[in-house]
């Protein structure tokens, strides 16, 4: 059942940089289908955090449309884009943006409180959340009683009580050590398969871009191509398994 989730006509961005103009993103023609991971790979500059931006619709395009389930939002005001991204987005930056001054478990729950949600109903959700992630028994911890990997996860949990559509996520893993980066990828897989969430990713990491099924490149502002796996081999949770070799040499960008 494929269903077009995100839709992505000729869009275009362009920043004025002192009276210069900027054509960051050139006529991106994407769609992005429900259920589905896919990476953005493509060298620093190219606009891949210009486009993750505007798909989230943190920012609008100066030209082209964005439709999700067929809505076009790039005309809804300001607050309605805000429920908007609440209800169908969640966003996992490489800086998590954790409030200090909460728990673990209140951190995930915070988005639906922004909502107007009560605890009673949105703690047994940021439960399960952290019982997913693996994080159960650090629901009482603040972000500076965790580890910054611990910290990233309970950022993906806070993405996902709300249940989105989609996770956003950019350089999710930028900061973390490689054992950890890939535990945090692990969950990617597992969130998509227990929640059937969307993920769409930007990362520099090939050992990610690899395992994902999908894999869009980015260059200049545009897309200059994508490669696709028949199914992904990459299962979850695997750490302690041998790795098979993967075709990974074929349609690297090497920078
Ligand atoms: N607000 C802005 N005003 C002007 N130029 C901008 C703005 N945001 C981004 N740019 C420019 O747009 C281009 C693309 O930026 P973007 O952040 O999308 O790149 P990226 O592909 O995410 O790179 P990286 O891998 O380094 O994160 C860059 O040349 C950047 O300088
Ligand atoms: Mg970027």
């Amino acid at each position: 059942m494929n269903e077009t989730l995100i839709r992505l006509e000729g869009i275009q961005k362009v920043f004025d940089r002192d009276g210069a103009k900027l054509d960051v993103l050139r006529s991106i023609d994407l769609s992005v289908e429900r259920g589905e991971m896919a990476a953005i790979v493509g060298p620093s500059g190219a606009g891949k955090s210009t486009l993750l931006h505007l798909m989230g619709t943190l920012d609008l395009p100066t030209s082209g449309s964005i439709r999700y389930a067929g809505r076009e939002v790039t005309g809804l005001s300001a607050n309605a884009l805000a429920r908007f991204r609440n209800e169908h987005i969640g966003f996992v930056f490489q800086f998590h943006h954790l409030l200090p001054d909460f728990d673990a478990l209140e951190n995930v729950m915070m988005p639906g409180f922004i909502r107007g949600e009560s605890r009673k109903t949105l703690e047994p959700r940021a439960r399960e959340l952290l019982d997913a992630i693996g994080l159960a028994h650090r629901a009482t911890h603040r972000p500076s009683e965790l580890s910054g990997g611990e910290q990233q996860r309970v950022a993906l949990a806070r993405a996902l009580i709300m249940r989105p559509d989609v996770i956003l996520a950019d350089e999710p893993t930028g900061n973390l050590d490689s054992v950890t980066s890939e535990r945090m990828n692990d969950l990617f897989f597992e969130i998509n398969e227990r929640f059937e969430t969307t993920f769409v990713i930007v990362t520099h990491s090939r050992e990610l871009a690899s395992r994902l099924p999908r894999v869009i490149r980015m260059r200049d502002g545009e897309i200059e191509g994508e490669d696709r796996a028949p199914a992904p081999n990459a299962r979850i949770g695997r750490g302690d398994e041998e790795k098979e070799d993967t075709p990974e040499d074929g349609g690297g960008d090497g920078a």
